[in-house]
């Protein structure tokens, strides 16, 4: 039996710290993310209580999730008056709010108007649930995790451990381009995606799958460069309405579950997220996303790495001022938000 397979049956034997399921609240839940990771969330056992909450349209949203039988209730919240009522006693707190991407632009261009946003919901976080675990999809998410934790630092509430940048849809897409390359099962492969979330600061490491792949080089490059432009390519196909929506409900939906599964006790849960760390091979990024281990408290610590290999270690050397630079723009944004 497999170690998460025994982890589970464990949490489930033991009941060890087990809740009878959990509050969730998604902010920004009207939008092209928010719906569809609201239906995920509406049919997952862990989640007790959803609430919705956007500036406008949760109403409809709700109106049309709670016809379906499950166990998970569901309310709706608009508008800054309701946040703090939406927000009080949430243990999770997902923030897709923001505007997307269209051709030509990148995601430092959605600062301008993504910063305050992610700032103001973050206030929001720690004046009603400051205990709650925290996952920013909002881009650019290189700078508004660094945002977010200035802006909780500041209302003397930042947990490290707790606050979250959602980079598992770069796991996902690594996941599936390298088993179509090798033939292998998508749900089987597992690729460790590091560093940041945009361009060149997504580092998969093709040399740490599990399972282990024989690619030649000139492929571990076509795929490298794949991943990291893969929001670009969805993008570029929407033409102008958006960018990745489903994929990153289903990826936001997996890290959702994961940090539940760690809430109710279950042992051996580990998700690859862009976290303030400070492992040696961050090299004073005060941000970087890695492998995690998850539990009731947050993040318990790392999973290993082995060593990059010269080329990984190549493009981590030439990504760095990069990220950077992002987070030193998100951490002089949230210092002086008021
Ligand atoms: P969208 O425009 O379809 O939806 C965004 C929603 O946020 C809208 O419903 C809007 O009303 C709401 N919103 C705006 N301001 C708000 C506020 N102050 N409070 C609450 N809600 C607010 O956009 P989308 O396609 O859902 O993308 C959302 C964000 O997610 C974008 O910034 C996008 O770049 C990002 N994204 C990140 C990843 C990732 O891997 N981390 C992947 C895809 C998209
Ligand atoms: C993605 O990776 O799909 C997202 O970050 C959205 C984008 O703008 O590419």
């Amino acid at each position: 039996m497999s170690e998460s397979r025994i982890a589970k049956l464990a949490a489930h034997l033991t009941g060890f710290g087990a809740k009878a399921g959990f509050r969730v609240a998604v902010l920004g839940a009207s939008g092209g993310i928010g719906q569809p990771l609201s239906l995920l969330l509406k049919k997952t056992n862990l989640v007790r209580e959803l609430h919705l909450y956007d500036v406008k349209g949760t109403k409809g949203v709700m109106a049309d999730l709670s016809h379906i039988n499950t166990y998970t209730t569901v309310r709706s919240f608009e508008g800054n008056a309701e946040l703090a009522e939406c927000l009080k006693g949430c243990d999770l707190v997902v923030i897709p709010a923001g505007v997307p991407r269209k051709p030509g632009m990148t995601r430092d261009d959605l600062f301008k108007i993504n910063a305050g946003i992610v700032a103001s919901l973050a206030a929001g976080v720690a004046d009603s649930c400051p205990e709650a675990f925290v996952a920013i999809i909002s881009n650019p998410v290189n700078s508004t995790v660094p945002i977010a934790a200035e802006v909780l630092k500041r209302k003397g509430c930042y947990n490290p451990a707790k606050l979250f940048g959602v980079t598992s849809l770069d796991v996902v897409r690594a996941n599936t381009f390298v088993a179509e390359a090798c033939n292998q099962k998508p749900e089987k492969m597992n690729v460790p995606v590091i560093g940041g979330h945009s361009g060149n600061t997504i580092l998969p490491l093709l040399s740490q799958t599990s399972p282990k792949n024989a690619l030649p080089m000139d492929q571990v490059k076509a795929l490298t460069n794949r991943i990291q432009n893969a929001g670009t390519e969805v993008v570029e196909a929407k033409a102008g309405t958006g960018s990745a929506t489903l994929s990153m409900a289903a990826a936001a939906h997996r890290f959702a579950e994961s940090c539940l599964r760690a809430l109710n006790g279950e042992f051996g849960v580990v998700e690859c997220a862009y976290v303030e760390n400070s492992e040696a091979i961050s090299q004073g990024l005060a941000f970087f996303a890695l492998p995690v281990r998850l539990n009731k408290t947050g993040v318990s610590g790392f999973a290993p790495l082995t060593p990059l290999s010269d080329y990984e270690a190549q493009l981590f050397n030439s990504m760095k001022g990069a990220l950077a630079g992002n987070i030193r723009k998100g951490q002089e944004f949230g210092r002086s938000f008021t």
